[in-house]
């Protein structure tokens, strides 16, 4: 049976709205091929909604979201920004109104080393080969959005957390190593921070519900280093704002590829899927980004609205598309397809099939879609 869903779309600014416009059209090809009927409204965040409306986060892109069953985001970040510490409007405090507006608690970022790709990794092929885990990063609370202020000789931000804010991240931290593979590892400076110390005893005492689960803690600088040093150990991270932030960014790049990893930021209703990588306004308009990390979101999007066997379609499509070397130049040096391109094969897989997208069809031009 079809199903009918508001799908929001903020391509945002950058690279953002060629890799956005390319996870709709895999949207339109899951709703084709399974019946499903998705209706899209748009809305501008970041610099390109400040240089509209004179703010990263108008009303009505608010709107848009609120009105969602789900919403694709792009990127934000303008270089014009990034050099001016003082600027009193900023790109990043549309995302950060995002998250607090719509209550998006949990950050989840899966990291998972690609075979194909462990020769990108910076670091030897056999620490990292079958590393997979995920990071749960708490998402609207701790030192981003405690009390900030200068005071006459210096400045403050407060780091505050609520029992109930640590313990719903955490249930659905255990929630998802139950379907792992049983292990969560609790980040944090349990040795220094009052706060910390609460999401230990919180997080220790809610882990005797899930009696399958193993659960470990370990202080955030020690975990920086096992995650050089032993990235296999980890299964399901789960951490504060800050130190989420830090430790996902240094998760991201031990896969080989930033351009691969999607995430999901959920909380009660709407949630947000977004491509990790950013805005990268070097690529911008060149058709040269990689889209695969947004097409991966559109997966955890379709999971989020219940579509699961439709997620492991997006799912396959992608892997079809590294394993026939149907992807951008970043993975592929002077032998790149562009954006739309490896989008097409994609769409291609999930019509058709993958040989119908395979690279000699296309080339033959016996590929439906080009
Ligand atoms: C992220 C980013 C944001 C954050 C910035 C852009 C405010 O680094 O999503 O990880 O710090 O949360
Ligand atoms: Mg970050």
């Amino acid at each position: 049976m079809g199903v009918k869903k508001k799908i929001g779309m903020l391509p945002g600014d950058g690279i953002g709205p060629e890799v956005v416009a390319e996870g709709r059209k895999v949207l339109e090809a899951i709703a084709e091929r399974f019946g499903h009927s998705f209706e899209f409204s748009y809305g501008d965040v970041g610099a390109v909604a400040i240089d509209n409306t004179g703010t990263p986060l108008p009303d009505e892109t608010l709107a848009v979201c609120e009105q969602s069953d789900a919403f694709l985001f792009g990127a934000i970040g303008d270089p014009k920004y990034d050099n001016d510490p003082s600027a009193k409007v900023r790109p990043e405090q549309g995302l950060l109104k995002l998250r607090k507006s719509l209550g998006l608690f949990a950050n989840i970022r899966p990291v998972t080393a690609y075979d194909s790709l462990l020769h990108m990794s910076p670091l030897k092929v056999d620490r990292v080969k079958g590393a997979d885990f995920v990071v749960y990063r708490e998402l609207t609370g701790g030192i981003y959005f405690g009390e900030k202020g200068r005071t006459e000789d210096g400045a403050y931000d407060h780091c505050t957390y609520s029992n109930y804010e640590i313990d719903r991240i955490a249930h659905l931290a255990f929630k998802s190593a139950e379907n792992r593979n049983k292990k969560v590892t609790l980040i944090d400076k349990a040795n220094v921070l009052e706060t910390s110390r609460l999401w230990r005893e919180r997080v220790t005492a809610i882990a005797k519900d899930y009696p399958e689960v193993t659960l470990e803690a370990m202080f955030v600088d020690n975990a920086a280093m096992q995650m050089i040093q032993n990235p296999k150990q980890f299964d399901v991270i789960l951490t504060e704002n800050m130190f989420g932030d830090i430790i996902s960014d240094e998760a991201s790049v031990i896969g080989g590829s930033l351009g691969l990893l999607p995430s999901a930021s959920i909380g009660d209703k709407t949630g947000m899927f977004e491509p990790i990588h950013g805005s990268y306004p070097q690529a911008a308009g060149k058709n040269i980004a990689n889209p695969l990390a947004t097409i991966l979101s559109v997966a955890m999007l379709l999971d989020h609205i219940g579509l699961i066997d439709e997620a492991i379609e997006v799912r396959q499509a992608v892997n079809a598309s590294l394993r026939n070397g149907l992807v951008t130049e970043d993975l592929a040096k002077n032998q790149g397809y562009g954006t739309d391109r490896v989008g097409d094969f994609i769409v291609n897989c999930i019509l058709d099939g993958e040989e119908s997208g395979s690279q000699s069809n296309i080339e033959a031009g016996l590929s439906t879609i080009i």
